[in-house]
């Protein structure tokens, strides 16, 4: 197969060991590389993935992994890339959490699609690493609705992953994971008041 040439303008996002970029011959798949150690992580990640394909699981609220291909940057990841109903490529939770004019015009659907999320999550067993705001896209739909996908972090640790394979361990560590999400939320914005409220009133069970 013929290396991928990555161009800058066709970068997305960046986190702290990963660029991403839009696929070139795919506007609907993203493709990530490692810029700074980042080698292990990924590692973890595929073999995750490798395991929830297995599981079959469905991916309402998860990209699907499509195998490592080689780019001008070295491997590189292709997954699915996140669009809003209007063709832009998805925000994070950060982004919107960050503006409170964001977080209250978007507000029914930013906490709708995170209650939603943590069905979905303890629903298919699905182990994160710790969940935060700025790996999580809000795909918008409209005004009022939109679908919360997680897009880094997942994935166990443990040198025994009992999580990963029993249900009642996998709860467990997942409440726990959730929990401190919702911690890091109101510590991260807690001048977002209006998040603060809803977060007290919606999600906190
Ligand atoms: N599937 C996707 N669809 C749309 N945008 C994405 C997708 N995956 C990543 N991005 C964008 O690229 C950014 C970096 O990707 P990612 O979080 O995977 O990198 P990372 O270096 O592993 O992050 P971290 O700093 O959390 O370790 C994200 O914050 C997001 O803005
Ligand atoms: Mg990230």
């Amino acid at each position: 197969m013929e290396m991928i040439e990555l161009k800058p303008e066709t970068m997305i996002g960046k986190g702290l060991h990963r660029e991403c970029y839009v696929h070139p011959d795919n506007p609907n798949r993203c493709i990530k590389v490692v810029v700074l150690r980042g080698e292990e992580e990924t590692r973890r990640e595929q073999a995750y993935y490798k395991f929830l394909q297995k599981r079959q699981i469905t991916w309402e609220m998860l990209p699907q992994f499509y195998g490592v291909e080689s780019t001008s940057m070295g491997p590189g990841a292709v997954f699915d890339l996140i669009r809003d109903a209007d063709g832009e490529v998805g925000k994070t939770f950060e982004y919107y959490f960050e503006s409170a004019e964001l977080t209250e015009k978007n507000l029914i659907g930013l906490l709708t699609s995170l209650q939603a999320l943590k069905t979905y999550l303890f629903s298919q067993n699905i182990i994160t690493m710790s969940i935060k705001p700025k790996n999580i896209i809000y795909q918008r739909q409209d005004e009022r609705s939109g679908v919360a996908v997680i897009i880094d972090n997942i994935g166990n640790s443990d040198a025994i992953p009992l999580a990963s394979h029993c249900r009642t361990f996998g709860k467990i560590k997942m409440t726990r994971k959730w929990n401190k999400f919702i911690a890091l939320l109101q510590k991260d914005y807690s001048e977002n008041s209006l998040l603060q409220t809803q977060l007290v009133n919606k999600l906190l069970d």
